[in-house]
């Protein structure tokens, strides 16, 4: 019995070390143009494209709404991307994508979400603009790392 115990922790030890890894490193493969290919099914990756496209309108919205020191769009837009979207992200692509692209799309959210905040608070569309210039630099780091092969074509 006592071995039997000793055999299971074993065994859960190496299946919570595989997660952890998994978690950690993701899903990933190299690319041949110098970036990390992060593989996801069909679904996931549309997924995540979609999130991508409602950022870039988020950002170009929040631009819109501060040229014309409109504080309550600007506000409202920037929400559409904060923390609370996260909820319409996929859970499986929790375990595939790469830590650091998860903490760089996380603190992007995080952006969104303090972009509102200082629109709400009276901050101004010039401290708006330039969260939102800083939040953009993510954009790029991100880009500049990964990349969503697509599945290829079944023959
Ligand atoms: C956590 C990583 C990450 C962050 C942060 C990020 N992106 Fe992306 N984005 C990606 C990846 C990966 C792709 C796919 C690129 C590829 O395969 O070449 C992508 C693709 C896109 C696309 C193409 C969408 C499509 O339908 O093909 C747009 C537009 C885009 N991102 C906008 C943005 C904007 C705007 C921001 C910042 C507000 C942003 N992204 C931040 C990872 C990120």
């Amino acid at each position: 019995m006592k071995n039997l115990s000793w055999v299971l922790v074993v065994i859960l030890s190496i299946v919570v070390a595989i997660f952890s890894y998994k978690f950690t490193v993701g899903s990933v493969a190299p690319s041949d143009d110098g970036r990390q290919s992060v593989v996801l099914t069909k679904d996931e990756r549309n997924a995540i494209l979609l999130e991508m496209r409602v950022w870039l309108e988020s950002a170009q919205g929040v631009l819109a709404a501060a040229v014309k020191d409109d504080m309550v769009e600007a506000a409202k837009i920037a929400r559409v991307s904060g923390m609370a979207a996260e909820a319409a992200t996929p859970g499986s692509l929790f375990r595939k994508i790469p830590l650091e692209m998860k903490k760089l799309g996380f603190a992007t959210r995080d952006y969104f979400d303090q972009i509102a905040v200082l629109a709400e608070t009276g901050k101004g569309s010039k401290a708006v603009i330039a969260k939102l210039s800083e939040s953009m630099n993510n954009c790029i780091a991100c880009h500049a790392v990964y990349r969503l092969p697509e599945e290829a074509p079944a023959k």
